[in-house]
């Protein structure tokens, strides 16, 4: 039977989503189940590991019913997911031993702020390309040690098995036969040593890990066992994985030094590829694996904002003043230009490149005649400014050779407008793709490649990226200039607000 369709599993923070794609990347079905969140306690986030695997198993199945049901089509499955959260089972049984610590918990912001005030970021930074946050595996890791009962003792025995989900989903679906992640999610524990691509023996000391709980490292593109037959009714095998941004970045065929993707979902989160050295950063942005291809690693320089389409969420929910996210741009367009109203949307802190955990959001520039139409301009504009904030920082870290063009996917992209804006603020063209699902259209690109079905790049690759729309700077450009001056003075206000 001819092997001709690609499973992209995309296990988010908030939804599981599988897209069966055919042999050419074209998307022929989709299945997604939300995604239930926990908040045990004042910034607390955690989900529950059977939610994640009955969402993972469930839209696995509907995608390919949906493509045709057999599953000995399928040359391959993707797996791409929400990065730095952290399960912890044993594998007698494959039950966790907690919930899933999701990457937004802050609950080891002290342990953090120890690491910091023991003088250990360089160490952290110099190897893993991260800062001491609870943002990351490790503090987490060691959180479960420490407080779940037995767990640290079981541990040293070997009977335990730590993952991020890519982990966790490849164990089960394996049936327990594989414990692997790939460099990516490796490189976000904050116990990797992102250079050497290995697990660190000073960082596992320092966190107090013992090694018989980590996963094998594995390229993207590689074989990572096959699934249980009774599970899809045929041994599918698994043969890509990668963090969800890292799955973008290939997913937007970002393979040259010096290309950069942004995905607009609830944050923001912007990768330049900087290929095959990683830079390190002066401007506070992360340093991280873009992908590993053939034991061969390039590297990126990642930033985070936390609220991009968040902004609109709060337009809506928030302020009553829209009914659907839809309407902000077509508002935002009727805007009085003379007035200029500038929203810092720092609700949970700033991330990249300010990281001030303290920052609250405000608004400047209000006269009598604000309106519905000048809040929903600040508030794209704010995400636009917020990019090149991160697109700046990029630039003195790392000097591109030519122009930069942001190649842009996420819910928000979908708006003219805003990515008008984007242009205009970034004084830069913005590249819209025909497919925007771009996170599983990388988690497809993987399997295919392992499969053989599709070549590597450097022969002929990134052929699966394809233009919907160019935004070039307009006439807008100059005023958007002079509000990113105004948006800079704001933000200086902003986090000066506690001081
Ligand atoms: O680093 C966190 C990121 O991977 C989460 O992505 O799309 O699940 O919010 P998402």
């Amino acid at each position: 039977m001819t092997q001709d369709l690609l499973l992209a599993l995309d296990q988010g923070t908030t939804s599981t989503r599988t897209i069966a794609f055919d042999a050419a990347l074209a998307p022929l079905a989709t299945a997604q189940e939300e995604l239930p969140q926990h908040f045990p306690a004042p910034g607390w986030v955690e989900h529950e590991p059977e939610d994640i695997w009955a969402g993972t198993l469930a839209t696995l199945r509907q995608a390919l019913a949906g493509a045709g049901g057999d599953a000995r089509r399928v040359a391959g499955i993707g797996i791409t997911n929400q990065r730095e959260t952290t399960l912890l089972w044993d594998r007698a049984t494959g039950r966790c031993l907690h919930r899933a610590i999701v990457w937004q918990d802050r609950r080891t912001a002290d342990h953090c702020a120890r690491l910091r005030a023991e003088g250990m970021e360089p160490l952290l930074t110099g190897r893993s390309g991260l800062l001491a946050d609870p943002y990351f595996s490790a503090t987490k890791l060691a959180w479960m040690l420490e407080n779940v009962p037995g767990a640290r003792a079981a541990a040293e025995r070997g009977d335990l098995a730590f993952g991020t989900v890519d982990s966790f989903l490849v164990w089960r679906l394996t049936g327990g036969r594989v414990h692997a992640t790939d460099a990516t999610n490796a490189s976000r524990t904050m116990l990797f040593d992102i250079r050497r691509g290995c697990w660190d023996e000073d960082l596992l000391r320092l966190f107090r890990i013992p090694e018989a709980i980590l996963p094998e490292v594995r390229d993207c593109a590689a074989e990572y066992g096959e699934m249980d037959a009774a599970l899809l009714g045929a041994a599918v095998p698994l043969r890509g994985v990668a963090g969800d941004q890292q799955a973008a970045t290939v997913g937007q065929g970002c393979f040259l030094p010096g290309m950069v993707k942004s995905t607009y979902g609830t944050g923001c989160f912007a990768l330049l590829n900087t290929g095959d050295a990683p830079v390190a950063s002066r401007a506070r942005l992360l340093t991280t694996i873009a992908y590993q291809l053939g034991g061969r690693r390039t590297y990126a320089l990642e930033g985070a904002i936390f609220v991009a389409g968040a902004a609109v969420q709060w337009l809506r929910d928030g302020l009553g003043i829209i009914r659907h996210a839809a309407e902000a741009g077509a508002l935002a367009a009727q805007a009085d230009p003379a007035q200029e109203v500038i929203l810092v949307p720092a609700f949970t802190g700033l991330g990249a490149p300010h990281w001030d955990a303290d920052a609250r959001a405000a608004i400047f520039g209000m006269t009598r005649g604000t309106g519905r139409a000048e809040l929903c301009r600040a508030a794209l504009e704010s995400v636009a400014f917020q990019t090149r904030d991160l697109i700046e920082a990029m630039r003195a870290d790392w000097t591109p050779s030519g122009e930069t063009v942001l190649r842009v996917d996420g819910g928000m992209v979908a708006s003219d407008w805003t990515m008008q804006a984007l242009a205009d603020v970034l004084a830069a063209p913005v590249d819209r793709p025909t497919l925007r699902e771009t996170t599983a259209l990388g988690a497809a690109w993987l399997a295919g490649v392992q499969a053989g079905l599709l070549p590597p790049p450097g022969e002929g690759g990134a052929t699966h990226w394809r233009l919907e729309r160019r935004f070039l700077p307009g006439t807008g450009t100059v005023a958007a200039s002079r509000r990113y001056g105004l948006w800079q003075d704001a933000l200086r206000r902003t986090q000066g607000r506690l001081g």
